[in-house]
């Protein structure tokens, strides 16, 4: 089932666990997901950045090919298909192209000039029915070539855009997209700390997923964090079973170059990082 991302945040935050956001990249990693979500009975987020979408022909191939996958997979789990750090121009992209929710990433504006392009943006997603996040303070890290420098962000300016009536706010809180660097500082809880008190009921984004030692995790959560997003280990994940299978050489044996072979593995590796997420997150059987 498409939804929005609201209500299974809701639930998240009045719950105190968070649903994972997992980034695509083409049929596999959607459909990897989809059946991990709908076989732990969670709900789920499917991430699209803006490289993604391009890679896979545009928001339209991606916005479809999710739908019908949910029809033809029978996927009765909630799904929300989300636009991942999201120019303005992209958030109304991906509108039109039917995604049920989207994140406008005006981290780099000045605070003015966030705080207004977020609020024409929540007027036409409140519309529509749509979720959508905002982010204030940069995640450090590289992200489709853009690198962060990983700030924390300001409580009062996450409170101001929260105040728009956004359904979730991401707030750079030292955390990193990609791997975590051995001198990593770690997550900032008393940023978390204060962002929370004065945002209260609004589910906090942790982005960066990958690599944050799991009671980090839980203690994210604990403060408010509801949606937890994961790319790069997915990707890891993948890449280290599909180099295991040719390392192996059984690309070689009989039909093992048949692509529906060949990225078997990689399939179920994705699946396997996926359940441990949700089980880490506590979002299994919460759907
Ligand atoms: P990782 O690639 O570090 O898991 O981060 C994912 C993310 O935050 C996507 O927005």
């Amino acid at each position: 089932m498409l939804v929005s991302a609201k209500e299974m945040l809701t639930k998240a935050k009045a719950g105190k666990y968070a649903v994972g956001q997992f980034n695509i990249n083409n049929l596999e990693w959607t459909k990897a997901i989809l059946l991990t979500a709908q076989e732990q009975n969670s709900p789920v987020i499917l991430g699209v950045s803006e490289g993604a979408g391009k890679y896979m022909c545009g928001y339209k191939t991606v916005a479809d090919m999710v739908k019908a996958m949910i029809d033809e997979l029978g996927i009765t789990v909630p799904v929300a298909l989300h636009l991942d750090h999201g120019s303005y121009e992209g958030a109304k992209k991906c509108i039109a192209a039917g995604f049920s929710s989207v994140m406008f990433d005006g981290s780099h504006y000045p605070i003015e000039e966030n705080i207004e392009k977020t609020k024409e943006l929540v007027g036409i997603c409140n519309e529509l029915g749509l979720s959508l996040e905002a982010e204030v303070g940069s995640i450090g890290g590289e992200e489709d070539g853009v690198v962060g420098a990983g700030e924390c962000a300001d409580p009062n300016e996450c409170k101001m855009i929260a105040d728009l009536g956004v359904t979730m706010l991401a707030a750079g809180i030292g955390n990193i997209h990609g791997k975590y660097p051995e001198n990593w500082a770690g997550l900032s809880f008393d940023t978390l700390d204060a962002i929370q008190q004065l945002t209260g009921d609004m589910p906090l984004v942790l982005h960066g997923g990958t690599g944050i030692p799991a009671d980090m995790i839980q203690k994210a959560i604990s403060l408010g964090v509801s949606k937890i997003n994961v790319n790069t280990e997915c990707q890891l994940s993948f890449a280290e079973a599909t180099r295991k299978y040719i390392e192996e050489g059984k690309d070689l044996q009989g039909k093992g170059f048949d692509p529906r072979k060949l990225l078997a593995p990689g399939f179920e590796a994705i699946k396997a990082t996926v359940k441990e997420k949700m089980e880490l997150f506590g979002s299994v059987g919460k759907a």
